[in-house]
């Protein structure tokens, strides 16, 4: 029997580590990953069998409520990181080195992870950029630091690339895909594609030996990524279109809090069930 990432009983009890993922490649096995930023979700997930979790720099804007990505530190991501390392067992847990904590070059990238590494225990660092960072993510697989490449929306050059579109359209495309090849060459163990057409993603993929990770990059990718929220319905706003909800948490937890906060003004909340005599 083939041995899957997520989905098979026989798949890992241990962290799932870069070779798994390199095996999954080999046979064609598909895996989610998600995004998580607290041990109780982290716990969730891993329960759930996710073989990877990331510590986007999303968390910016799902758990700090700036508008970009860009204001996060790695004094905020540190902590989060912690707690999901700590939540989960089975996962691997890639940490994102947020803007303007490796774009200086190799040593500067080398102390940022090696921080996500000693403080939080994150497994894997995941940075973002094609030639420009090529140095940096030499350095840290010297090192023995596992790195994951992010290419495409690269949403902490939002600015530069003038607002929340796709990219590789056209001769970027070619761009993109050699950038790819680079990242592979450099030793990264997998890179995200984010917001590029899937005709793109799906020959990045066939020209990789490593896996890609899709968002919003079509369905032939060998790994998709998704931000919980999003995914769970929690997120406010009209969702991305390659957002899918799977649930609308937003009203149920909306929903129950209102629930508690009326019974507690018409008094009918604690009842005699959930008090102590
Ligand atoms: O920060 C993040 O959550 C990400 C993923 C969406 C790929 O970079």
């Amino acid at each position: 029997m083939t041995t899957r990432l997520y989905g098979s009983p026989a798949g890992p009890t241990r962290r799932v580590t870069v070779r798994d993922l390199a095996a999954a490649k080999d046979v064609g096995d598909k895996w989610p990953m998600i995004t998580s930023y607290d041990a109780i979700t982290a716990g969730l997930f891993d329960e759930a069998g996710i073989p990877v979790m990331l510590v986007g720099d999303s968390a910016a804007m799902v758990v700090y409520g700036y508008d970009s990505t860009i204001p996060i530190t790695v004094d905020d991501l540190i902590p989060l990181t912690r707690a999901v390392v700590r939540g989960s067992s089975r996962a691997m847990v890639v940490a994102d080195l947020p803007f303007g904590s490796y774009q200086e070059g190799p040593a500067q990238a080398l102390a940022t992870a090696t921080r996500f590494m000693k403080e939080a225990g994150a497994h894997a660092v995941k940075l973002e950029g094609g030639e420009r960072v090529l140095p940096q993510v030499e350095a840290l697989v010297a090192a023995g630091i596992p790195v994951m490449g992010h290419l495409g929306l690269t949403p902490q050059s939002v600015h530069g690339l003038g607002g929340y579109r796709v990219q590789g359209r056209g001769e970027a495309g070619q761009i993109l895909l050699r950038d790819a090849k680079n990242l592979e060459v450099a030793g990264a163990f997998a890179v995200v594609l984010e917001v590029v057409p899937h005709d793109l993603a799906e020959s990045v993929t066939r020209s990789l030996a490593i896996p890609t990770v899709g968002i919003g990059a079509g369905r032939h990718t060998d790994a998709q990524v998704l931000v919980w929220q999003d995914l769970a319905g929690l997120t406010p706003g009209r969702p991305a279109k390659f957002v899918k909800q799977y649930a609308d948490l937003r009203a149920t937890l909306g929903d129950a809090v209102k629930q508690w906060a009326g019974e507690v003004v018409d008094g009918s909340y604690p009842d005699a069930d959930h008090q102590y005599d």
